[in-house]
């Protein structure tokens, strides 16, 4: 399943302020690689935030099981390449990469371990594939905080709207955690997952990811809840009843336009933000 093209959408470009990328790349060491995977690489959001900072020449491969994501990045290739990258793509599940042991210099992701099965077998591909020396990147969010975060209209709602919010990204996690098709809960314990897998001077950040809401992008996806089926679907195993579905949708329909009116009136209406970590290790033997 393809995840919702509503979420997948450029307003990621916008979802960290580039100093603070800058920051984390210069802390990191990271701007003198030659060989870099961003894996779950969607539409390739991350990259392309990542990209300005990466020395020119260098080789990404953008990585993903998904078809449908590897053939909407076809035309990033170009634009790789007149900023001198040479951007590869490669359909591949991220426990089973299809990239030689050893052969690259950073390992990448975002939003990608909160949605796959079984976090350590993606943690020991990352390890394989990293040369010695090389490090590993993950952003990851805690999506379940986001629910807490009530935008400007919050005041107005009615406190078991406010909770059935909260209730659905449980419930979304909990029927994704079910089906064994990720878990969105407990990415806090990541860097003990990255430890048991060989890598080694862990490190844990919480990024600067948050995203205003402008006028010329009416996107209200970080603030709302992704009505896509699969998503709805989750929902359901978790325990989230077709009346409370309906309930959010309704209520959800009207703080969109409410939301839209007050966006129309000012350009800058507020922001959201995820609570969204980087952890970093790096392959030292
Ligand atoms: C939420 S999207 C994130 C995309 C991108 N990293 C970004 O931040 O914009 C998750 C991506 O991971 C991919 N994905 C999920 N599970 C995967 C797996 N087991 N192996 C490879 N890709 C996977 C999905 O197809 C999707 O493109």
């Amino acid at each position: 399943m393809l995840h919702s093209e509503e979420y997948l959408n450029d307003s990621r470009l916008d979802w960290y302020n580039s100093d603070f990328i800058e920051l984390m790349i210069r802390r990191l060491n990271l701007s003198s690689l030659k060989v870099i995977a961003d894996v779950g690489c969607g539409m390739l959001h991350w990259t392309r935030i990542l990209a300005p900072y990466f020395s020119a020449s260098c080789t990404i491969f953008g990585i993903d099981r998904e078809p449908g994501w590897i053939k909407r990045c076809e035309p990033q290739r170009e634009v790789f390449k007149n900023r001198g990258f040479d951007l590869q793509l490669i359909e591949s599940e991220a426990d089973a990469i299809k990239l030689p042991d050893a052969s690259v210099d950073l390992v990448t992701c975002q939003t990608l371990l909160i949605h796959v099965e079984d976090r350590t077998r993606v943690l020991k591909e990352f390890y394989r594939i990293l040369r010695q020396g090389g490090a590993v990147l993950c952003s990851e969010p805690n999506n379940l905080v986001k629910s807490l975060v009530i935008d400007s209209l919050g005041a107005d709602q009615p406190m078991d709207h406010l909770l059935l919010r909260v209730k659905f990204e449980l419930a979304y996690a909990m029927g994704k955690n079910i089906k064994k098709e990720g878990n969105s809960f407990a990415v806090e314990a990541i860097p003990q997952e990255m430890l048991r897998v060989g890598f080694e001077d862990i490190r844990a950040y919480l990024s600067d990811r948050v995203e205003l809401k402008k006028r010329d992008r009416m996107d209200f996806s970080g603030l709302h809840f992704d009505e896509s089926e699969g998503v709805l679907n989750y929902a359901r195993v978790g325990g989230f009843s077709e009346t409370e579905i309906i309930r959010l949708q309704d209520e959800q329909r009207d703080r969109t336009q409410r939301l839209r009116d007050l966006l129309l009136k000012e350009s800058f209406l507020e922001t959201n933000c995820a609570m969204n970590y980087l952890f970093v290790g790096r392959k030292t033997k």
